[in-house]
Order: structure tokens, then C-alpha cells, then sequence
């Protein structure tokens, strides 16, 4: 108070909580978060429904898709979010357990709060044992052969249960393996994967099953016309991103042309400028036209005259991609075009009864296409999750070389290491690192509830076999039994778990950490830096 006025900092419409409510705040915003997705956790776990504004439907299991479409207001809630696409864009796979990791954290954190121990004390003890359960991972993890393929199929195929694509899984497993396997390079003693040379093509009115691996591109288009060639062997692919069309005609209505006489409709001098288009690519040498934008009709028809497959309309990202396979240059005027500028190909073709261009035999043998197919759209999107989820832990395995057991094993390991590192540290801060040792439980409990087992009992018989020094000891989600994670070959890339403990006591240090929260009611738009 300035002489007896009250100093007002914050607009009227901003609404504050301090202290104890901010907290109370962000805790129950990350408990949220979690429990929304805490369900689909596991081989087991169920699947979400989740409608649009504009009524479009998305069916999934996947945890970054839920959460990256459902719409959140709460700025923590909106921060446990972050720690899920973070997981998705480093890892691709563990975006659940990120998450269902961070509520557990909170929800410990709010038992400690209630026995007044400062936020700060157990932001310091879940750092603490932050790093501690990150040494312990590495201690745990297993080596492995990156071009192990037998181990990877096990990867991949952890990483795709519980999608509803149980039925194919075996064979994406192998076509998700053989595509990484396939880009891998190998310099200086490391491996890389560069997964912009994997594409995904999706293909509904089809059985699952025909999903395949080509080494190559596929566009999901036909060519021009039927005049033109259906398969062309060494094929020099031109690559134009501009439109093969002259912009003013007379000509108003599109007519097919199919013969000379037909060409007399047009003027001239259209005609000249017509032909002028197709000649550019016809003298270049090519045989083949993917053209970014339309194709004219009567520039087609002398393409179709000269032998050229061509297929109009092809998108930014496909052609872009077909550059990179093709070793290719894309011009943007066909007057630009160069024999060096072509790309070849052994085989560009279009495919039987399917509006497929399948290109074999690329000049970059490191470019793949996964090309999925199924009954319906809900079906190939789910599909084509499962195998980006597959294709990233394969990378993540094979670039770094290093394993972990699923099933709840590192987790109860964990939960017990941490806890008798907790009795080594002594004082308060040994409260907060038991309670980030208990975070963990909520792994494997949460795997054997998704599987209709009794959790506390599932609890105890994994502390018992871990006692006795089965450090691969897990829930076998389908019998219940406490099995050999490793011999059941259920095993996940090192990073997936390392990126989510450590993402997941981040963001909740952080979160407690606040004790103001100011929520602005409006933004205008103009304003900047909000
Ligand atoms: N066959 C299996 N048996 C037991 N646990 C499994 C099996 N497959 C996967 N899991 C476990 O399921 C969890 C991953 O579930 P998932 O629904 O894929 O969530 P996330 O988004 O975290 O990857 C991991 O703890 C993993 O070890
Ligand atoms: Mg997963």
C-alpha cells in the first residue's frame, strides 16, 4: 500500500494462485494426465476414442497421439503433455509410461507435501534419484549386436503389442526390421539411421496382410493415360515442379486427346508451346515424368506419343523423396532439365488393379517405402502408428546398441535399488528419495491391472524374485506367471527408458517448483511474448 492505495500489478482479468493452491493445482493436473492415459499402459491396456470438434474419429492405444490431440487449458497439464511429445519426438515409444511416471511422482510428492516437507527438498531428492536410477538402467542394460535380427524382430514387436494389430504383427515385424536394417550406415564405427529414408504409404480396401517392404517409392497415383507405357525398365525419371500446361488457352473445355486431328483445336501457336513442354523432357532422355503440379492434355498426349510414363499432380513430400532415391535434381521448368539432372531407376511400373506407381531399383538403395494396407482408414492409421513406433525403437536399438527388459522388470529394480540407496543418504531428503523410488510401482502395477490381475499381489511376487537376484524378472500379461523378460523376449531400447525417467522427474521438479500461478483470462491477439 503507496498512501493507503493498493498497488495493483496484475490485470484485472489474470487469475492467481499461490503457495499450497498452486501446487495443488499443478499435482492434480499431472494426476489427471496420467489417469487419462494410465489405461492403455501394456500389451493389455484399451484403447481410446477421441473425437474432433469437426467430428473426425481417431481409435488408438497410443499414448503421444492421445495427448497431443486431446485439448487441455491447465498450463502444468499442458506440461505433462510436453514430456510426452518430447518422449515421442526423442525416442518414439515409452510416451505412457513418461506420463503415468510423472503422476505417480506427483502424487508421492503430495503425500510428502502433506507432511510438510518443502517442494524444494523433494525436488532435490528426486534429482538425486533421478541420476542414481539413470546409473542403475545402465548397469541393467544389455548389449547387443545392432544387426542382430533376431533381437531386433523381439524390439519391434515389443514396441507394437497392444496396438489392434495383433493378427499381422509378425510379418510388420519383419518388414519394420528389414526397412531399418536396410537404411542403417555404418561410419566410423557408428551407426546411424536417418529415418527420412523410410516413407509410409497407406493403402485401404485391403487385406492387412498385403503390406509390404519396396525398396523403392510408391506413389498413390496412376499415370496420365492409358496411353502411356504401364511399366518402364531403365527408367530415367525427370522430376518437375511446375505445371506442364500453357496458362492461357482458348480451349475451354478439357477434351481428351487421343489423336493428331483432336491437337487442331488448339491454336498454332498453343500447340507449339505445347509440344515445346513435352519436347523438353523427351529430349532430356527421360522416359519417366513426376510432375509436382497438372499436366495439360495435349502435353500429355505427346509424352504418351514418345513412351513416357508420366503421372501428374505428385506431392511436395513424395517428390522430395523421390529426389533423395532417385538421386535426382528437381527443376522447376522442364526447360531446365539435364540428362544430370534425371534420376534412375531399374523399374518404375504401375501396379495391377491399384492406383500404385511402384519405383524399384532406385539409385539410393538406402530409400524405402512401407507401403500398408487395410480394410479401413481408422485400421491403417493405427497400422501406420504400430510401425512408427517399430521403425523408432529399431533405430534407437541399433544406433545405440543397448537393451532393457520390459514387463515391469527395470521398474522393480529399480524401485528396490533406489530404496536402499534412500537409507544410505540420511535426513529429509531420504523421504523424498523412497517416495521417487515408490513412483515406480505404479510400472508394474499398472501392467497387471490392464491385465486383470490383482496388483498387490503382482507387486509382491516381482519384489520377491528380485530379491533373490532375477534382475529380468516381469508380468507375463497373459498368464500372470513372473517370468524371464529377456528369454520371453520382451525388450525395449535403453533410450526409451532413460529419456522417461529422466523427462518425467524433470517436469515434475519443475512443477513443484511453482508457487505462483498466473493465468491470463484473454490474450489480444496482437500480443506478443505471452
Ligand atoms: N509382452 C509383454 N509382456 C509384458 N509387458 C510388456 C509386453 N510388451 C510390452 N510390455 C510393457 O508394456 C509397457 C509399454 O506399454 P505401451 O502401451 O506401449 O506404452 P508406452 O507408450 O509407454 O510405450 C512397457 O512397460 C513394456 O515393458
Ligand atoms: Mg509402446
Amino acid at each position: 500500500m503507496l498512501g493507503g492505495q493498493p498497488i495493483i500489478i496484475l490485470k484485472e482479468n489474470v487469475e492467481r494462485n499461490r503457495g499450497q493452491e498452486a501446487q495443488r493445482s499443478n499435482i492434480a493436473a499431472a494426476k489427471a494426465i496420467a489417469s487419462a492415459v494410465r489405461t492403455t499402459l501394456g500389451p493389455r491396456g484399451m484403447d481410446k476414442m477421441l473425437v474432433s470438434g469437426t467430428g473426425d474419429v481417431t481409435i488408438t492405444n497410443d499414448g503421444a497421439t492421445i495427448l497431443t490431440d486431446i485439448a487441455v487449458q491447465h498450463p502444468g497439464a499442458k506440461m505433462v503433455i510436453e514430456v510426452a511429445r518430447a518422449q515421442d519426438d526423442e525416442v518414439g515409444d515409452g510416451t505412457t509410461t513418461a506420463v503415468v511416471l510423472v503422476g505417480a511422482l506427483m502424487e508421492q510428492a503430495e503425500q510428502l507435501i502433506a507432511k510438510k516437507i518443502h517442494p524444494t527438498v523433494i525436488g532435490q531428492g528426486y534429482r538425486m534419484g533421478m541420476e542414481k536410477a539413470l546409473e542403475i538402467i545402465d548397469d541393467l542394460s544389455i548389449t547387443i549386436d545392432p544387426f542382430d535380427r533376431n533381437i531386433l524382430l523381439k524390439i519391434a514387436d515389443t514396441a507394437m503389442t497392444g496396438k489392434s494389430i495383433e493378427s499381422v504383427k509378425g510379418k510388420l515385424d519383419g518388414i519394420v526390421v528389414d526397412s531399418v536394417m536396410l537404411i542403417a550406415e555404418k561410419k566410423d564405427g557408428k551407426i546411424t539411421v536417418d529415418d527420412d529414408n523410410v516413407t509410409i504409404k497407406k493403402q485401404a480396401g485391403h487385406a492387412m496382410d498385403d503390406a509390404e517392404l519396396v525398396q523403392g517409392i510408391v506413389l498413390d497415383k496412376t499415370r496420365f493415360t492409358e496411353d502411356m507405357p504401364r511399366k518402364v525398365t531403365g527408367a530415367k525419371v525427370a522430376l518437375v515442379a511446375s505445371p506442364m500446361e500453357i496458362v492461357k488457352t482458348q480451349v475451354k473445355a478439357k477434351i481428351k486427346i487421343s489423336s493428331s486431328d483432336q491437337m487442331s483445336a488448339f491454336s498454332a501457336q498453343e500447340r507449339d508451346a505445347l509440344k515445346k513442354l513435352a519436347d523438353a523432357v523427351i529430349d532430356s532422355g527421360a522416359n519417366v515424368l513426376f510432375c509436382q503440379k497438372g499436366i495439360a492434355d495435349a502435353v500429355g498426349y505427346y509424352l504418351a506419343r514418345a513412351g513416357v510414363l508420366a503421372v501428374e499432380d505428385v506431392p511436395e513430400k513424395d517428390m522430395k523423396f523421390a529426389a533423395l532415391a532417385l538421386n535426382a535434381e528437381i527443376v522447376n521448368k522442364p526447360g531446365e532439365l539435364t540428362k544430370k539432372s534425371l534420376g534412375s531407376a531399374a523399374m518404375v511400373e504401375q501396379v495391377e488393379n491399384a492406383d500404385l506407381i511402384k519405383v524399384s531399383g532406385c539409385k539410393n538403395p538406402k530409400a524405402v517405402t512401407i507401403l500398408l494396407r487395410g480394410s479401413t482408414e481408422y485400421l491403417l492409421d493405427e497400422l501406420e502408428r504400430a510401425v512408427v513406433d517399430g521403425t523408432r525403437v529399431v533405430e534407437d536399438a541399433m544406433e545405440d546398441g543397448k537393451l532393457l527388459v520390459g514387463g515391469g522388470a527395470v521398474e522393480t529394480e529399480l524401485l528396490m535399488k533406489l530404496h536402499e540407496y534412500a537409507g544410505t543418504v540420511g535426513g529429509r531428503v531420504q523421504l523424498a528419495i523412497e517416495a521417487y523410488a515408490a513412483s515406480f510401482e505404479i510400472i508394474p502395477t499398472t501392467l497387471a491391472e490392464n491385465s486383470g490381475f490383482n496388483q498387490l499381489d503382482k507387486l509382491v511376487e516381482l519384489k520377491a524374485a528380485h530379491a533373490k537376484g532375477k534382475k529380468h524378472a516381469g508380468l507375463n500379461v497373459y498368464t500372470g506367471k513372473i517370468i524371464d523378460m529377456f528369454k520371453e523376449g520382451v525388450v525395449e531400447p535403453h533410450r526409451s527408458k532413460r529419456q522417461s525417467i529422466q523427462s518425467s522427474a524433470e517436469a515434475a521438479v519443475l512443477l513443484l517448483r511453482v508457487d505462483d500461478m498466473m493465468i491470463t483470462q484473454e490474450k489480444s491477439p496482437g500480443s506478443a511474448g505471452a
